[in-house]
């Protein structure tokens, strides 16, 4: 068997929740593989709406296994606060959720720096979430961290107390004042708590799970124009979003990875700062915030708006090797009488149909096609074949353009209003 990859090709915010607990029935385990509670995946069933956090979004379905990979970082406090919901609603988490030993915690000195560097940042600020995600992926690769698998050791305390006295030798450069004493308590009674849950090895179950012919579907957060690497820098999150995060946080060689299910939004938003190319700043932005409920599910911020971006999508498409799209929130754009799609750049005198080095608005123009709009309410929709004429043009003209399927359309926050358009997914 091979491993599936489900991941968002644009800012974050696709609807990844949504469509891995649809997607869930056909697995037998979901991972997380980077990422920390600066995620917030939104499921909706049976009038119920839920936010996860860190938890993998097949934790609501009774017999799938919900891995954190290795890849994650844990901020135990949010963890075990999640857990409690989960168990307040009858899901039983303790058989259902495992932690990878190798996953990074965060710390409560974490947040507190994250908190610091955005201050000290000032206009230029990345509009963290200020998870403390950033500072805990610093300690991963600056070989500082301590890991889930940690928290057994005798001397964890230990190298908890020295990682703290790092931290606060570099607050003591910033102007911030923070009260940790007051912070730890609930620190420590929750790494308590996890002691009570699976810590694996998730490498070797992923592995031997693939062996077994086990379906695993490997569930990304935040979005392809957030990573690292080939992201927005220094707009970005500080892990690799893309799929060959699926490689490195979980423990899959790249050769397992089978369908790679890229999520985008029929049209763009992003939440924080950084360039957005097709941002609007008019009516049309507001109706698209309002009407799509645009506001973090994390943090509450309003969630910038702006039309679909075609080359963006493309590089996305690329760099993920993306066999399917699943395009979200098609039911927002009803009622436009025409819909704008950003086919190229106008950069530097030229126009250009790829994303450059540096897209800061001052540098470059969006070049629009234009394409009907629909006014049917889609909502109500159950079949592919229900849909009106020009929603079906606007796919077309996505699909001509990125050269991959779009095998599901969203029309609705529920798990039921989800078009299939191809039998096999589901
Ligand atoms: P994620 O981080 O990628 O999982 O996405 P979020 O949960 O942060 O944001 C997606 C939001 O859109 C959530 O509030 C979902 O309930 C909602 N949503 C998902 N798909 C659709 C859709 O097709 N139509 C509408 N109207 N809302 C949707
Ligand atoms: P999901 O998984 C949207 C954004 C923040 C900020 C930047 C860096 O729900 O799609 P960080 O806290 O990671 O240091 O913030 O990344 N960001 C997200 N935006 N969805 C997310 O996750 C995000 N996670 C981080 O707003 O601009
Ligand atoms: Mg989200």
């Amino acid at each position: 068997m091979k491993v599936d990859v489900l991941l968002g090709l644009q800012w974050g915010d696709e609807g990844k929740g949504k469509i891995v607990d649809v997607l869930t029935p056909k697995y037998d385990i979901i991972g997380r593989f980077q990422g920390g509670p600066n995620a917030g995946h939104t499921l909706e069933f049976n009038g119920i709406k839920h936010v996860l956090r860190t938890i993998p979004s097949g934790i609501f379905h009774e017999s799938s296994i919900n891995i954190i990979g290795n890849g994650v970082v844990i901020d135990p406090v949010v963890l075990i606060a999640e857990i409690d919901a989960l168990i307040k609603m009858g899901v039983d988490v303790k058989s259902k959720l495992f932690f990878a030993q190798k996953a990074h915690l965060i710390l409560p000195s974490h947040r507190l720096l994250d908190a610091a560097s955005e201050a000290s940042k000032g206009k230029e600020k990345i509009g963290s979430t200020l998870k403390g995600i950033g500072p805990t992926y610093m300690d991963k690769t600056g070989r500082n961290g301590i890991r889930i698998g940690d928290i057994i050791l005798p001397n964890f305390k230990e190298k908890y107390n020295a990682l703290v006295e790092k931290h606060k030798q570099i607050l003591s450069h910033h102007n911030f004042d923070y009260d940790l004493s007051s912070m730890e308590p609930e620190w420590f009674a929750a790494i308590e708590q996890l002691k009570t849950y699976k810590v694996i090895e998730s490498e070797h179950y992923i592995n031997n799970a693939l062996k077994e012919n086990k379906a695993i579907l490997a569930e990304g957060a935040q979005g392809s124009l957030l990573d690292i690497d080939f992201g927005s820098y220094p707009f970005v999150t500080s892990s690799n979003t893309i799929c060959a995060g699926a490689c490195t946080g979980l423990g899959i060689a790249p050769n397992r990875i089978g369908n790679v299910f890229g999520i985008f939004k029929a049209y763009c938003t992003r939440v924080g700062s950084g360039p957005f190319p097709t941002e609007l700043f008019d009516e049309i932005g507001d109706q698209i915030r309002n009407n799509g409920r645009e506001f973090g599910s994390v943090t509450g911020r309003p969630r910038r708006t702006g039309w679909l971006d075609l080359p963006a999508l493309k590089y996305a498409v690329m760099i993920n090797g993306v066999t399917e799209l699943l395009m979200m929130k098609a039911d927002i754009l009803s009622g436009l009488e025409t819909i704008k799609v950003c086919t190229a750049y106008t950069y530097q005198g030229k126009q250009i149909d790829y994303l450059p080095y540096d897209y800061s608005p001052e540098l470059l123009t969006p070049v629009y096609t234009e394409l009907r709009g629909w006014n049917q309410d889609l909502t109500g929709l159950n079949q592919p074949d229900q849909m009106p004429e020009a929603l079906n043009e606007y796919i077309a003209f996505i699909e001509k353009a990125t050269g991959v399927p779009i095998s599901v359309v969203s029309v609705g926050p529920d798990r039921t209003q989800t078009l299939i358009r191809k039998k096999e997914l589901v």
